[in-house]
């Protein structure tokens, strides 16, 4: 994975992309059924890992040896993937992909995938922001497993709200069973305004010093923007808490106003892509919604 990436990207050592942050090793053990190998004469030349968030899929990081790139092998890759997300019954797919790269436009468009918004991946240094009033989160790592129960279905029935199916129940075992991080859940009253799976440090899809917001969301409703912030902000303490001197977090672009009070937030984008999505079916990248990943 890291000798495609870094091969692409023409770093001088490819196999530092990413440096101590880890994709594969995470999603494998998250859903080894979901993990994909191309193999040749024996060798793994090529792998590709399905993510299933409820009725919504996405797949990546694919990769294939740069020896042997462009010769229908990723391809050969994306047909179990599409079967697999057929066998889930997923309504929206996607994936996020170079958005200069005309090959990779036109791999993923053979499969039904259309470019859509950019995605942005932006990056805030927690450090530099004042502190503001400690907003008071739960961390799902210290709760006991009947209040894990309770709160995974409060997970679910908020992004439910957001779109019908969706549920990342998926990233927040992987979370709590491989200790990736945490996630942090904010509480109106006693109804969940919001939530976060973070993930920090090295060996996680994070990185050293980092804190990488991988799925974050609050209830749909005229209070979103402000539990959008306090979310922003609870995500802020927790990557403190952990030491993390970056707090990551990804955002579609078709959520517009999510992106804005990311950017009031002084979060900067360091990367963009673009999401590719099945059909150019929205699914929930839509302006009403405040909700942060990026399938990267
Ligand atoms: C992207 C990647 C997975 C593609 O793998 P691959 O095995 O080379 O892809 P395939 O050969 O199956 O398909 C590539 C297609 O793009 C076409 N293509 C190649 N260069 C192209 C270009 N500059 N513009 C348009 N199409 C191009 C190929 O001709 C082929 O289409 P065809 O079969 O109709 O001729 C591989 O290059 C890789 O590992 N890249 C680095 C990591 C990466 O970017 N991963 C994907 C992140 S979303």
């Amino acid at each position: 994975m890291r000798l495609a990436f870094g091969t692409f990207l023409g770093l001088p050592d490819p196999l530092k992309f990413m440096g101590d942050a880890d994709y594969v090793r995470t999603r494998w053990l998250a859903d080894p059924s979901a993990a994909f190998g191309a193999e040749m004469a024996g060798e793994l030349v090529g792998t590709n890992f399905a993510t299933r968030w409820g009725s919504v899929g996405f797949f990546g990081p694919l990769t294939i040896h740069p020896n042997l790139w462009d010769r229908g092998i990723a391809q050969q890759l994306l047909v179990p993937t599409m079967e697999l997300f057929d066998a889930w019954g997923i309504r929206h797919a996607g994936l996020f992909t170079f958005a200069s790269s005309t090959k990779h436009v036109r791999l993923y468009q053979k499969f039904g995938f259309w470019p859509r918004f950019l995605t942005s991946l932006m990056d805030l240094p927690v450090g530099a922001e004042p502190a503001s009033a400690f907003i008071q989160f739960t961390r799902f790592s210290e709760l006991s497993a009947g209040e894990k129960q309770i709160s995974l279905q409060a997970c679910r029935e908020l992004t439910n709200s957001i779109y019908e199916g969706l549920d990342v129940e998926r990233e927040i075992r992987a979370v709590d069973d491989q200790q990736l991080g945490d996630t942090v859940l904010t509480w109106d009253g006693a109804t969940l305004a919001g939530f976060a799976v973070c993930h920090v440090g090295a060996g996680t899809e994070a990185g050293s010093e980092k804190c990488y917001t991988k799925f974050g969301a609050v209830r749909s409703g005229p209070a979103a923007a402000q539990e959008f912030r306090s979310l922003l902000d609870v995500c802020r303490q927790f990557a403190l808490s952990c030491e993390a001197k970056t707090l990551a977090a990804g955002v579609n672009l078709a959520r517009l106003d999510a992106y804005r009070e990311m950017l009031q937030a002084g979060f900067r984008t360091t990367t963009q892509g673009v999401a590719m999505q099945r059909n150019a079916d929205p699914g929930y990248n839509r302006p009403d919604v405040f909700l942060l990943d990026d399938w990267r």
